[in-house]
């Protein structure tokens, strides 16, 4: 599908939706301690998505059944929640979750410790979300998409990081997942021009060591080739006439 330009009655729908799913992941990220099962999380962000008035975008998406990914350690993203998946304290989570409002979709990820975590995982996780801070510095109108790319490819990569290359961010409205890709590493081309209304789902996926990835046998969870640890972060944001606005995080 082409890449949508949202109307100004669009835009304050998807600014509800993403204020909606901020306090999902404030909610879900106050829960995260040792001994709760992944199960747990997925069940409790369905029912916070539900009773704020929500439709989880990602529960049946293509199969996947549950609401919310949990994906512990070297799981990368769309790890499916499961009962017997215990966090241990020293692990680190990352949460990706989604929401329908009014037929407006939003889309976030956040990554957490659980209890006290090394300070090499505390520095991918620093390290993950700094990337997103550095891509959108440059996600404003006139600008190339692919400037976002390379931002946050180039910034990740100073650490030495591997950054995913077989997932990519997304445009977002009245689809989950709309034009354009947005992958998180430079390119060859610069990409479309940004325009003020469009909707963009960023998300760097960043491992502590090489990029590669493979797919578990239930053919959702990804996770590193090497076994490294991985970390996610994810907003959904607008483009403006100015700096970009971050539906999903306002604080
Ligand atoms: N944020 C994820 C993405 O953009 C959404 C999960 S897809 C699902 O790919 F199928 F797992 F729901
Ligand atoms: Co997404």
């Amino acid at each position: 599908m082409s890449v949508t330009i949202k109307t100004a009655r669009e835009i304050e729908l998807m600014r509800e939706s993403g204020r909606l799913l901020e306090k999902v992941h404030d909610e879900l990220g106050a829960f995260i301690k040792p001994g709760i099962s992944t199960l747990d999380i997925d069940r409790l962000g369905e029912k916070l998505i539900r009773s704020l008035g929500g439709i989880p975008n990602f529960l049946n998406y293509n199969g996947y059944p549950a609401s919310i990914c949990v994906s512990v350690n070297d799981e990368v993203v769309h790890g499916i929640p499961n009962k017997h998946r215990i966090l241990q304290e020293g692990d680190i989570v990352s949460l990706d979750a989604g929401l329908i409002y009014k037929g407006y979709h939003s889309d976030a990820a956040r990554t957490y410790g659980v209890g006290t975590i090394s300070p090499e995982a505390q520095k991918l996780i620093d390290v993950t979300k700094q990337s997103f801070f550095e891509g959108i510095k440059y996600a404003k109108a006139g600008n190339h998409l692919y400037d976002i790319s390379a931002a946050i490819g180039g910034y990740a990569q100073k650490f030495g990081y591997g950054v995913v290359r077989d997932l990519v961010g997304h445009g977002i409205g009245t689809h989950l997942h709309e034009d354009p890709q947005i992958p998180n590493f430079p390119q060859r081309r610069r990409g479309i021009r940004l325009v003020p209304g469009m909707t963009l789902a960023i998300e760097p996926m960043i491992n502590i060591g090489r990029a590669d990835v493979a797919w578990l046998d239930d053919d959702w969870t990804v996770v590193t080739q090497d076994g490294s640890l991985s970390a996610h972060y994810e907003n959904t944001i607008l483009i403006t006439d100015g700096e970009p606005e971050i539906l999903t995080l306002s604080k």
